[in-house]
């Protein structure tokens, strides 16, 4: 099993810890993972120059998400980890999605199934927030974008009420979550929650 994991964060923190104990669940059990961590990175978004519709099967842009995003295609499973921010995730993710746009096939518009990627990818978002509940909006969200690439339902790791850096790692009961999700992605399971379609 290849585990691709994009963690969002603009420094190592709480979200990263809720995507590092499931991936450390996933090694114990034989997975490979490939971890991308934005902050160190410099790219842009989607800039629409339609290369990826006109020549290229890829995105034509080279700069240091190219190898995050080539990494998607040959993936078993797909991680990203980010806080919210005003409501949404950080830009720096945002970012690397609007780039997914080179996973849409041409014309995607006209057919049944819309993207490049294989179907049946396993996807999990694992989420830190400051507020003690909320943005379940945000998870329905991208996970309409997950779906619509050919993903399986999303699972989500969600750490609520973290407000300092840090305050993740005291946390064992968002450690078993994490780790219950890891096992529900090595045996096959769909997520316990399962989120609703978006309208
Ligand atoms: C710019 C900024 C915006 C934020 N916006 C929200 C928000 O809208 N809702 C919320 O609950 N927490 C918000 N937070 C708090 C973070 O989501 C929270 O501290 C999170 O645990 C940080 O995760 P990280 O350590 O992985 O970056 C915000 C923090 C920052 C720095």
């Amino acid at each position: 099993m290849h585990v691709v994991a994009v963690f969002g964060s603009a420094h190592k923190g709480n979200s990263e810890t809720l995507a590092e104990w499931c991936l450390e669940h996933l090694e114990e059990h034989g997975a490979r993972v490939s971890r991308y961590p934005l902050r160190a990175m410099h790219y842009k978004g989607c800039i629409l120059c339609n290369g990826c519709k006109t020549g290229s099967e890829s995105c034509v842009l080279r700069d240091d998400l190219t190898p995050a995003l080539e990494a998607v295609p040959g993936a078993d499973v797909v991680l990203v980890s980010a806080p919210v921010w005003f409501l949404d995730v950080p830009s720096q993710l945002k970012a690397f999605f609007d780039r997914w746009y080179a996973f849409f096939q041409p014309k995607f518009w006209k057919n049944n199934y819309a993207a490049r990627l294989p179907k049946g990818k396993q996807v999990v978002m694992a989420l830190s927030q400051g507020q003690p509940e909320g943005f379940e909006d945000l998870l329905v969200r991208y996970n309409a974008v997950f779906t619509v690439m050919g993903f399986m339902p999303m699972h989500v790791i969600r750490g609520y009420g973290l407000r300092g850096p840090g305050e993740a790692a005291r946390r064992d009961d968002l450690k078993a979550q994490a780790r219950a999700v890891a096992a529900r992605i090595l045996n096959g399971q769909p997520p316990e929650h399962i989120l609703p379609a978006y309208r």
